[in-house]
């Protein structure tokens, strides 16, 4: 869908949202940001024709820049907004997560719900949040904080609520996506895919949350409270970037016609939900394969969906814009707190077959395999592919990060459950080799 933008329209919105009619019926909302998503949300709400939403007030940062045209007052102080007792509603869509977490709960003590679009402040803080929620009975709800423009928080709160869900697998950063897409497709060096990408708008200019895995890491966190209702430690899910892939590796996964997508999965386990993120090695079977660019895909297992996906625009200013309205949608409906609410598991409960590359030879005495099935060495090319289990493979990240290893899973993992595990193969997407290791 084309939306094209009548100026005038969007001004004639805006003053009858500002100074209409229908003005004593409606919803204040004070807006805290206004660069990309701020600015796509001013723009969504002024192409609709009969909203139940005003903007009141728009919070920024510096007076020192020169900003688009808004008809909306402008303040350069968040507590205009959130001190205002005429605002219902708080949207934040600010880079500083701290400053965002100050914003969030005084605003939620203030008795205003709050829409966010931060990740890392709603990740690091979930537990303070959801405490706060509860104490002041207000909603706080961050759809936008995960994969974008695809709707699947609040789909997992109302459509997927009673679903019995057995896993969860997703492409979730946009800037990853397109850099591997670029490599493989293209053949283009990690440097300058990413610089295409940066200069296309889909990387910051300092990309290191994403490239990381970080970004993805936060999110996973946020799909396993929506999913599950579990408050994961984030020190628990195991995450590794692309940051560190070398074109040994991108050769090694290309030799086995397969490509790579930094992929967080969800599984529960017997004892409790565990979450990871790793590049994987991803063969033409997997409909992930195809997934390219800047796009988003969310994979969802469940006892009576069977499999399904969600495919869609994860970044961008007017996507992003989509998902917090879709958060002022809910806040009308008022949807219920989640109906699962289950324990974290120990990573201790997975083993997961990984490529690991190091320019120094590799053993088991550095890398604590269960099982090693592959490997290579040459004067400085050396790699292992082996079952690990993923708490020590959590233990062991700093070291293998510093020295600059690459780590790919191959999509191979076991699941111990108390009599036996369950071998995952993701490419056929089933729980189909039963497999005791325990
Ligand atoms: N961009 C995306 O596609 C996307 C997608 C999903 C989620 N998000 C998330 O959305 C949030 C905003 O991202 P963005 O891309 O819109 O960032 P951005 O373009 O850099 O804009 C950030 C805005 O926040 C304002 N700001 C920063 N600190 C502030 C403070 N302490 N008080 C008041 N205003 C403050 C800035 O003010 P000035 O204008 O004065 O500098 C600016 O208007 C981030 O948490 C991001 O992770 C972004």
């Amino acid at each position: 869908v084309q939306i094209i933008f009548n100026e005038k329209n969007i001004r004639k919105n805006q003053a009858e949202q500002t100074f209409g009619y229908s003005k004593k019926h409606m919803k204040k909302i004070g807006l805290i940001g206004y660069g990309c998503v701020g600015q796509g949300f001013v723009r969504y709400l002024a192409q609709q024709a009969a909203l139940e939403f005003e903007i009141a007030g728009i919070a920024v940062k510096r007076n020192d820049i020169k900003r688009p045209f808004t008809i909306i007052p402008i303040h350069y102080n968040a507590d205009r907004l959130i001190e205002d007792p005429s605002i219902d509603i708080i949207v934040e869509a600010i880079d500083d997560a701290e400053a965002a977490f100050l914003y969030a709960t005084r605003a939620l003590r203030n008795g205003k719900d709050v829409i966010t679009a931060n990740k890392k402040m709603v990740a690091t803080h979930l537990t303070e949040l959801l405490e706060l929620q509860n104490e002041t009975q207000r909603k706080l709800y961050f759809e936008a904080a995960v994969a974008g423009s695809i709707p699947i928080l609040h789909l997992l709160q109302s459509y997927y609520r009673r679903e019995p869900l057995t896993r969860l697998r997703g492409i979730l950063n946009g800037t990853t996506n397109y850099v591997l897409t670029k490599i493989f497709n293209e053949k283009l060096d990690y440097r300058k895919a990413l610089r295409q990408a940066q200069k296309l708008g889909f990387a910051e200019s300092e990309p290191s949350s994403d490239v990381t895995g970080a970004d993805a890491w936060y999110k996973s966190k946020l799909l396993a409270y929506r999913a599950f209702g579990v408050d994961l430690d984030l020190a628990e899910i195991m995450y590794y970037g692309i940051d560190t892939l070398h074109e040994d590796d991108i050769r090694y996964a290309r030799s086995r016609q397969k490509r790579i997508k930094l992929i967080p999965i969800i599984q529960p386990t017997s004892e409790g939900i565990v979450a990871w993120v790793l590049p994987h090695l991803v063969d033409p079977s997997d409909s992930f394969f195809t997934i390219d660019n800047e796009f988003n895909c969310i994979e969802l297992e469940g006892g009576f969906i069977g499999r399904q996906q969600l495919i869609g625009k994860g970044a961008g200013s007017l996507p992003t814009a989509a998902a917090l309205v879709g958060d002022l949608n809910a806040l009308e409906t008022r949807n219920k707190q989640n109906v699962h609410s289950q324990k974290a598991g120990d990573p201790a409960q997975i083993q997961i077959e990984v490529y690991i590359r190091d320019h120094e030879i590799l053993s088991q005495n550095t890398i604590p395999f269960e099982e090693v099935k592959e490997g290579y060495m040459d004067d400085s090319y050396h790699y292992l592919v082996g079952f690990i289990d993923l708490k020590k493979l959590i233990a062991l990240k700093p070291w293998l990060y510093q020295r600059r290893c690459t780590v790919i899973a191959t999509g191979q993992y076991k699941i111990n459950t108390k009599s036996a595990a369950t071998h995952h193969q993701e490419t056929a997407y089933c729980a189909t080799n039963q497999k005791a290791w325990a």
